[in-house]
């Protein structure tokens, strides 16, 4: 590593959008001087990208800068500055507190000001033991137009960022709070940066947003995109094999959208829809505005257009005031749908959002009773999903090495995890596998040509 190089270690938590900002900021980093690093041993900075959604991620973050206090430490020892930064939503959400609490932490700094990040590292390395930095302001600039274009490879399947925030205020959720405001980037921004990836290499995008179906992006001529539209332009790009989108809300299931799944080959068979609850009276206290059958409807109007249509969705269980007719209700729902694999987790009371004032707390052995019984539910059938692929031949993308010596991991188009012995310089192709076998995580076969003739030594 050059002299004048900095090593940067990022640890993320939370969802996907989260990992998106997190190669963002090692992009905007990089011209600083600033190189990944795999571990925080020796790192010049650190930074804990972070999730607020649940009670314990909380408690994680505080436990993980205990751990990476002593890696300040020696370097400070050495004479050499480290700094420890938090990002993400714990930062949104508690900047001062962590200040408060952490007090070698150098940074804080929320989703929406990553743009910045050049002029705060300057402020705080130039006052360097002086100055701490907090910095959530919610209501910047666009920090697109600001971040810059990918420094690094992102493989050859790669989020890419179009919608963020969310107005929708369930009353469980932190995200309207930490992320601010719905905002939707301009379709040709997206185009672009699509545009760039696929030169780059990659095969499959996944659309990123809070509440990526309530993409309402203005183009040039001051025209509305929907997500649907955007999914058509998207397809014409040639050397794009893939499209998927997370994470979507019910009630932005428009026509548009549906119809894409129908005729849009690229769009992968696979929606994440989730759905919270099977109760219509805790759908109400949630806040989700819509009811268990309004849910059924838009995923047969999807079943209709899409017939293999796989299904994945987040549940909670023990919300305020749930009731045990209330659980059977959710598992009704699931019996009803039949899902590939799913989130689920017992409520997690989250300050400041309407949910936890509600009172009705469920108590903690009800919920996660209901929670254990719910998952069973979902595991039966993941496990009766991949199996019913055995026998079938599916186009798996290969993305990377298998565990295995001479085998590489791939997504089948259900998302499935697919594990077949194959050639390295596979890397990046998409190759018809018959699956053989099914587990509770993953599917694994061979690889075949088109006819179904197989091929003993896959190269
Ligand atoms: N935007 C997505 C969800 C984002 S949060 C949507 O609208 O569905 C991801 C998941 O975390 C949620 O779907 C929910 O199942 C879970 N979650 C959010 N807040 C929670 C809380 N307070 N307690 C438990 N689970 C929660
Ligand atoms: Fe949270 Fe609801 Fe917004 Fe999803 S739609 S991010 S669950 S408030
Ligand atoms: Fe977590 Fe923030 Fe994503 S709270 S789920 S990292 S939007």
């Amino acid at each position: 590593m050059a002299q004048n190089q900095k090593k940067l270690f990022i640890k993320t938590w939370g969802c996907q959008m989260n990992v998106y900002d997190s190669n963002k900021m090692a992009d905007i980093l990089m011209p600083l001087g600033y190189k990944p690093v795999d571990a925080p041993d020796d790192a010049d900075f650190i930074i804990l990208n972070t999730c607020h959604i649940r009670e314990k991620a909380t408690e994680k973050v505080f436990s993980e800068l205990g751990r990476m206090k002593p890696h300040k430490q020696r370097k400070q020892e050495q004479g050499n500055k480290a700094l420890i930064a938090v990002a993400g939503c714990v930062a949104q959400a508690e900047g001062d507190y962590i200040m408060e609490r952490a007090p070698y932490v150098d940074m804080v700094f929320g989703p929406q000001t990553y743009h910045e990040l050049p002029e705060m590292v300057a402020k705080t390395i130039g006052a360097y033991g002086k100055s701490r930095i907090v910095n959530t302001e919610l209501s910047t600039d666009n920090k697109f137009d600001k971040l810059p274009e990918e420094a690094q490879s992102q493989g050859v399947s790669a989020f890419l960022s179009v919608q963020e925030g969310c107005d929708k205020f369930c009353t469980f959720c932190v995200v309207p709070y930490t992320r601010g405001a719905e905002y939707s980037r301009p379709p040709e921004q997206i185009l672009e940066e699509a545009r760039r990836m696929v030169a780059n290499g990659v095969r499959e995008i996944t659309l990123l947003g809070q509440n990526v179906n309530a993409y309402h992006g203005d183009d040039e001529n001051g025209k509305t995109w929907g997500l649907g539209r955007l999914i058509r332009e998207l397809a014409e790009f040639d050397a794009l094999e893939r499209i998927r989108y997370t994470t979507s809300h019910p009630r932005d299931m428009d026509d548009e959208l549906i119809a894409a799944h129908g005729d849009v080959e690229k769009l992968m068979p696979f929606l994440h829809l989730p759905v919270q609850s099977g109760s219509d009276r805790i759908l109400k206290l949630m806040n989700r505005k819509h009811t268990a059958d309004d849910y059924r409807r838009i995923i047969d109007r999807l079943r209709d257009v899409r017939p293999d249509l796989a299904l994945s969705s987040d549940f909670i269980v023990g919300f305020p005031g749930e009731s045990e007719d209330d659980h059977q209700a959710t598992l009704k729902l699931v019996e009803d749908i039949g899902y590939t694999f799913c989130y689920s987790f017992a409520y997690s009371p989250r300050p400041g959002t309407p949910g936890a004032n509600m009172g009705g707390m469920v108590h903690k052995d009800i919920a996660s009773r209901r929670l254990q019984e719910l998952q069973g539910l979902l595991n039966k059938q993941q496990v009766e999903f991949n199996k019913n692929t055995i026998g079938m031949t599916l186009p798996i993308l290969l993305d990377r090495k298998g565990s295995r010596d001479g085998q590489m991991h791939g997504r089948s188009p259900f998302m499935q995890s697919t594990h077949v012995q194959a050639d390295e310089r596979l890397y990046g192709q998409i190759v018809n596998v018959k699956i053989e076998k099914a587990f509770a995580n993953s599917v694994s076969g061979t690889i075949v040509t088109a006819d179904g003739v197989i091929l003993s030594n896959a190269a």
